[in-house]
């Protein structure tokens, strides 16, 4: 499983950058495989590559038609007029979830998991995801959209939260390195 990041992280916040022709490999493909298993794992319907670390434009998307689908450096061609309201929820925004007005149609054009060239009318909660995870690549999330005031208290939680949990990683981190400069004396003594 792959380590979902939160907001607070940095990765979460920049712009990604375009996904190469030539990255577009088995590995790649791999790694597409490795985010529907994570995605699946916490209940998500859709899941950007900020959301793992990577800033990298693409997004792994499977909604209500239970289709696997990537989209790699995707681009909103059009979205229709009429703004409809949803609850949106994020992985990276555990437990915080939102009314968000969006268009109720998209259309995108997109390369799948193969570099082969797509375009995708989507309505209904499709629409709703793509929109969501297309934000991710420019580092917007859905309490963006919503209240200001909201916006701001979740982030300053979160930012709180992801100072934490490095603080703890490092004390994990010196810890680890520590216990191994024990086993490598001892080691070295019983030589
Ligand atoms: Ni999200």
């Amino acid at each position: 499983m792959l380590r979902i990041t939160k907001l607070g992280e940095e990765v979460l916040r920049k712009v990604a950058v375009e996904v190469k022709p030539e990255e577009i490999n088995d590995e790649f493909r791999a790694l597409c495989l490795e985010m529907f298993e994570t995605m699946d794992e916490a209940n998500g319907v859709g899941l950007a590559a900020p959301q793992v670390d990577i800033s990298k434009r693409f997004f792994v998307v499977t909604a209500d038609d239970d289709v696997r689908r990537v989209f790699v450096n995707p681009q909103i061609i059009s979205t229709s007029s009429d703004l409809v309201d949803y609850e949106e929820g994020c992985l990276s925004i555990p437990k915080i979830y939102e009314n968000i007005k969006r268009p109720s149609k998209v259309t995108v054009q997109a390369l799948d998991e193969n570099g082969k060239k797509f375009l995708l009318e989507a309505d209904g909660l499709l629409a709703r995801v793509i929109q969501h995870e297309y934000d991710h690549l420019d580092g917007i999330v859905f309490i963006d959209k919503g209240d200001p005031e909201f916006a701001k208290e979740t982030e300053a939680t979160m930012k709180k939260r992801a100072a934490r949990y490095a603080e703890k990683q490092k004390a994990k981190e010196a810890k680890e390195r520590k216990i191994a400069a024990i086993k490598a004396a001892k080691a070295a003594k019983g030589k």
